[in-house]
């Protein structure tokens, strides 16, 4: 038994999507997400800087005493994840990985799309990713720059959907049946993307598969917690209301409050 918190970070507000999928899977667990909304979009960065970055957060996370840590963020987990991997005792668990066996246990027709951020996208993790489980499997990788800046800006939804459209309009005449968004702040806006792909396109959210992976591997480690008062603590680099109004909406919470933090004071 294990009563400390869950650690989750992201770049900013699409950490959301995955809080919300572990609180259902674990409710009993406590959670602590920080998103480093002062400093992104990371999808852009350098490797190194999107390292430096993520490792504040991870550094910002361990001082809150937690357990494990979840990468939900697509960017840190390709661009940081093996790095900071080697410099924590806690275990880390990514997004990618399980984004791809969701995915790979989707497709009939063994093409996937996915969509993401320039540095997701440019590390190939997905193909590799889902290649390494099924090699027959079809990948084409979308980049599309526009889409979390636009999302933590909280437009309204035809915005959305035309951006949306936009961002896929290379997808356009490939045959895949399987779409991954392959961005956790994606999620937040998965109506524009289910009306912009058409009922046909099974859409994976990542977040489903790293909620499951995380029970399993709190069941193998004996760590869930013996509590019944599970807590759930929201921290921002950035401006804590427009953090929090996101996560009252995502959440469905009208009562959530979040801090701000200076994780380069730390
Ligand atoms: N939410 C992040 C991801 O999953 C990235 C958004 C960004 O900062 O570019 O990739």
């Amino acid at each position: 038994m294990d009563n400390r918190p869950i650690g989750l970070l992201d770049s900013g507000d699409g950490g959301f999507s995955v809080v919300k999928k572990v609180i259902e899977k674990l409710p009993n667990e406590s959670t602590v997400f920080i998103g480093d909304n002062a400093h992104m979009p990371y999808g852009n960065k350098s490797q190194q800087e999107i390292i430096e970055l993520t490792r504040q957060s991870v550094k910002f996370l361990l001082s809150k005493n937690v357990k494990l840590i979840i990468f939900a963020c697509n960017t840190a987990t390709a661009a940081a994840m093996p790095t900071l991997k080697k410099e924590v005792d806690q275990q880390i668990i990514g997004v990618i990985q399980s984004g791809s066996l969701a995915a790979a246990r989707t497709t009939q027709n063994n093409k996937v799309a996915v969509v993401a951020t320039p540095v997701t996208i440019g590390s190939h993790a997905y193909q590799k990713e889902i290649k390494f489980r099924n090699p027959e499997i079809d990948v084409k990788e979308v980049a599309a720059p526009e889409l979390a800046p636009l999302i933590e800006a909280q437009k309204d939804y035809q915005t959305n959907l035309e951006a949306v459209k936009r961002s896929i309009a290379p997808l356009k005449d490939k045959d895949f049946d399987t779409f991954v968004l392959g961005c956790t702040h994606y999620p937040i806006i998965q109506e524009e993307f289910a009306e912009a792909l058409g009922k046909e396109i099974k859409i994976v959210d990542p977040a489903d598969q790293v909620a499951q992976y995380t029970y399993n591997v709190m069941k193998r480690d004996d760590l869930f917690s013996d509590s019944s008062n599970a807590t759930h603590e929201y921290y921002t680099t950035g401006d804590p209301i427009s953090f929090a109004q996101m996560g009252q909406r995502f959440l469905g919470e009208a009562n959530l409050t979040a801090k701000h933090v200076d994780t380069e004071n730390l």
